[in-house]
């Protein structure tokens, strides 16, 4: 609901709503009854929302959902970017760089670092004008270069290391265009979701997570959080994780 007792709600935007965590952001969002709660996916989300928009994810619709959401009543609190990709009916992530295939990086590629940044690009005036805004992106723990001693997954490691350095640029300007603004690259930890359901044999008793578990973390850590022009990379426990 947008007006509640006269008052018009702030915004809550989640963007690849229609995934395992992007549900269970919808609904943590949505029990807070803080936010006109707006869902962005592929296909009709299946879940209590307040507004949902089916996108294409082409540059054209990524503008024209982006404007609509903007125009809507309410300033933009919370933006939340879900999108990512690790494999397909096609392919699987890469045990070596000898499995690498162009097509299926550059499909890692766009899904995980092009789509969210242009998303952000798109939300540019919104975010210029939001009061006190939080902004978090589903990145990943593999995305660092530090804490990469396996290698593997080459694309998706990429992927969301490309993705960190693009927020990097990001929360750089956010510094300059409101100061009110903070950024974070988020690691869920292997959460049980339809991305993580081929490689969950091996995760240790106790650390494969429930998407509520998570978002319910990631919204708590959001809300205390404070702005301080950086881009914070961070984990379901709040632990930095180092580039
Ligand atoms: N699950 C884990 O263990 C884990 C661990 C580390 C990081 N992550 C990250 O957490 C995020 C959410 O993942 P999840 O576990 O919820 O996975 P999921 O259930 O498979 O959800 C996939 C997400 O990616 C989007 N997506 C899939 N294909 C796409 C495409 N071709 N173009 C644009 N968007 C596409 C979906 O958006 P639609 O709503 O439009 O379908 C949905 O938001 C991802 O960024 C992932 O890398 C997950």
């Amino acid at each position: 609901m947008t007006e509640h007792s006269g008052v018009v709600r702030p915004k809550a935007i989640v963007i690849g709503a229609g995934g395992g965590l992007g549900h269970a952001v919808i609904a943590e969002l949505m029990s807070t009854e803080r936010y006109t709660v707006h869902a962005v996916s592929r296909k009709p989300v299946n879940a209590l929302v307040d507004r949902s928009w089916e996108c294409d994810y082409e540059d054209d619709s990524i503008a024209r959902i982006a404007q609509a959401i903007s125009a809507e009543p309410g300033s933009l609190s919370r933006l939340i970017i879900c999108n990512g990709v690790l494999h397909g009916e096609s392919f699987r992530p890469e045990r070596s760089i000898k499995h690498l295939n162009r097509h299926s990086m550059l499909h890692v590629l766009e899904t995980n670092t092009v789509v969210p940044m242009l998303w952000l690009a798109a939300f540019t005036t919104a975010i210029k004008n939001a009061d006190e805004l939080r902004i978090a992106v589903f990145s990943a723990r593999v995305g660092s270069l530090t804490d990469n001693g396996l290698g593997g997954w080459c694309s998706y490691r990429a992927s969301k290391a490309a993705l960190n350095m693009s927020l990097k640029c990001a929360a750089i300007e956010y510094a300059r265009l409101n100061k009110n603004t903070k950024l974070i690259a988020f690691h869920p930890g292997t959460t049980d979701t339809a991305m993580s359901k081929p490689f969950q044999k091996g995760v240790p008793e106790g650390k494969l997570f429930e998407p509520s578990f998570v978002a319910h973390r990631l919204i708590t850590l959001l809300d205390a959080i404070a702005s301080d022009g950086e881009l914070t990379y961070i984990d379901w426990d709040g632990k930095t994780i180092p580039w």
